[in-house]
């Protein structure tokens, strides 16, 4: 089915199939100079020291726990209320992930409370999520980390260029993986980014995305080296040279784009903050964020109230989705806990339409009609 009004679209106009283009003419369409120069570009968007591309965020937050040092018989603290990567990456190293709550449907982040009361001797490091783009406390996680000797990873995935007391995200914990998967800020299909001060993990991430070599394949190719040792047991987390090139046109129309999404943001508040029943989580945050998706929660009903929502946007022509099912209710994770928050917002909460394009036409007939289905659903 083709929705009138999709949950995303791509700002692609052309200049990423030439980018594409012109580099598989270049004869080099393997890591190499593209996936270099957005390295280089990355860190200096984010004021950070140093990027590794990878092949996804998932690959980047496996890298995170790995050099964090995660292991068997640890565990680690991180919310359900995300996509299954951000705890998946835990699990590929041994280690538990533990669940915390979020604070509430106004702030659908980690709880940093829950966070102290889930402390035991085994926990090594915590997972923070900037759900929608929007910061986690991070003050209060940061102190809670240096208390408790725990590593921090942010899972950036939805939040480049969002900011948190003028620092950007993914610059404030110990590492940080961000996403270029199709629907993300940043497009170019698959892709994804690791991103440390540290020069020690920064060396250690280098390694890991490529089997442990000491030269890469353009390094010999080039002439500037001849062979390699294998030092680390490391993964193929690379990135190419053609999703490179994409990436860096998208990250020239970011901040743009970004812009046009925080004017979509306010449309939509306009439109919506009169609706009873629907609070718009994050609503007062002031700072500039990458406003990934629009999550929207209902204040009273069930689950199957939303539902029935999700369904009357849907014949309207209306793309919705949920973000997101806890984690900690899937089967694999399945044991038990109890996250009365994060299992609210889960039941409760629906995504509505995203990007720059989105028109002041299209924004008054979505607000209507949740208004409507709203209203109906009562
Ligand atoms: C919060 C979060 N973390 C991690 C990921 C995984 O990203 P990728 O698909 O690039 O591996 C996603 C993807 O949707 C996500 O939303």
């Amino acid at each position: 089915m083709q929705y009138k009004i999709p949950l995303f679209k791509l700002n692609f106009d052309g200049k990423e199939a030439k980018a594409a283009y012109d580099t598989i003419n270049s004869g080099w369409i393997s890591m190499g100079p593209k996936c270099a120069e957005l390295e280089e570009m990355f860190t200096s968007m984010l004021h950070a020291k140093y990027s590794v591309a990878t092949t996804n965020c998932t690959s980047a937050l496996h890298i995170c726990a790995v050099v964090c040092g995660f292991g068997p018989g640890d565990e680690v603290l991180c919310p359900s209320l995300t996509f299954a990567a951000s705890a998946n990456s835990i699990r590929y190293t041994g280690a538990k992930p533990v669940f915390c709550d979020i604070v509430g449907p106004e702030h659908i982040n980690i709880d940093p409370k829950d966070i102290e009361a889930k402390i035991t001797p085994r926990t090594k490091g915590i997972v923070v999520v900037h759900l929608a783009g929007f910061p986690a406390m991070m003050d209060e996680i940061m102190n809670i980390a240096k208390r408790h000797d725990l590593k921090v990873i942010e899972d950036a995935c939805h939040g480049p260029l969002s900011e948190y007391k003028g620092k950007k995200l993914g610059t404030i914990g110990d590492c940080a993986a961000f996403s270029f998967f199709s629907n993300k800020n940043i497009s170019t299909g698959e892709g994804g980014m690791f991103v440390t001060n540290n020069q020690q993990m920064a060396e250690e991430a280098q390694l890991l995305r490529s089997h442990g070599m000491t030269t890469m394949s353009f390094q010999r190719a080039s002439g500037h080296a001849t062979n390699y040792d294998i030092v680390a047991l490391g993964y193929n987390y690379r990135l190419d040279d053609i999703r490179s090139s994409i990436a860096i046109e998208q990250i020239k129309k970011l901040r743009p784009d970004l812009e046009k999404r925080q004017a979509v943001r306010e449309k939509y508040i306009h439109g919506l903050s009169s609706i009873e029943d629907l609070i718009i989580p994050f609503a007062g945050y002031k700072e500039f964020v990458s406003n990934y998706i629009i999550p929207v929660i209902l204040s009273t009903g069930t689950k199957e109230r939303r539902d029935r929502i999700r369904e009357l946007l849907s014949n309207v022509g209306i793309q919705t989705s949920i973000h997101y099912p806890a984690i900690h209710r899937f089967s694999i994770y399945e044991d038990g806990i109890k996250l009365p928050q994060t299992e609210y917002v889960s039941d409760h909460e629906f995504t509505l339409p995203m990007y720059a394009s989105l028109t002041d036409d299209e924004i008054g007939y979505i607000c209507e009609n949740v208004r409507k289905a709203i209203h109906e659903t009562k």
